[in-house]
């Protein structure tokens, strides 16, 4: 399918494209942003970014959706996306640094999840957090995700093994509070 555009209030979530590449790689380029993400190396340069935008295309499954987020005015912001795990759907995100405490990523997880749900016939998206990422888990808990236990996760930014807080959002708890 061809990625939407979803717009909100604020935000503009769109396809990645090619000049992403700048601004993903100064604002990933923080370890404050890598080690919170499991994926992501430190340092992380032009180079990377640019070869992770090259694996992104328009045309995509569901499952594999990925969204650069711009600030209406600002410009981008951060990213947030779908990518199939063990057990099914996973979302992840992250916002450069500039951007953080102003319920951005609030607001783009809830259009990202509308749009998920309506779009995918899953009944459950999981996702998670390294343990001591209290500002991500609150928005999850925010907005319904419930934990499931505990895991070790590679971090590639801290080149270790980290202790993950696993969550997931069910489709009937999204719908409750959804209406
Ligand atoms: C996590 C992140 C996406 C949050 O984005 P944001 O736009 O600042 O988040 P929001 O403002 O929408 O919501 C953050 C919530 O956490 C709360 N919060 C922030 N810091 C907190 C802390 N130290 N302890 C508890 N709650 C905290 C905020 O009060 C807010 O909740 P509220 O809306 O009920 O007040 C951003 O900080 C980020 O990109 N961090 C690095 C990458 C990352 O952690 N990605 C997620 C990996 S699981």
């Amino acid at each position: 399918m061809m990625l939407p555009i979803i717009e909100t209030d604020r935000l503009i979530l769109r396809a990645p494209r090619a000049q992403d590449a700048e601004p993903i790689a100064h604002y990933l380029n923080d370890f404050d942003v890598a080690g919170n993400l499991a994926r992501v190396p430190h340092p992380y340069y032009l180079s990377d970014a640019q070869a992770w935008l090259r694996t992104r295309h328009v045309d995509v499954d569901v499952a594999d959706a990925n969204f650069s987020i711009d600030v209406k005015g600002q410009g981008y912001a951060g990213h947030i996306g779908f990518h199939s795990g063990a057990l099914g759907p996973v979302i992840g995100y992250w916002l450069g640094k500039p951007f953080w405490g102003r319920g951005i990523m609030t607001e783009a997880m809830i259009s990202a999840l509308d749009w998920f749900f309506a779009t995918s016939r899953a009944p459950i998206v999981y996702s998670g957090v390294f343990h001591f990422n209290q500002a991500s888990l609150a928005i999850q808990h925010k907005l319904g995700f419930t934990e499931t236990g505990r895991s070790a996760l590679l971090c590639l930014a801290r080149e270790a093994e980290v202790e993950h807080i696993d969550t997931q959002l069910t489709l009937g708890v999204w719908k409750a509070r959804r209406t």
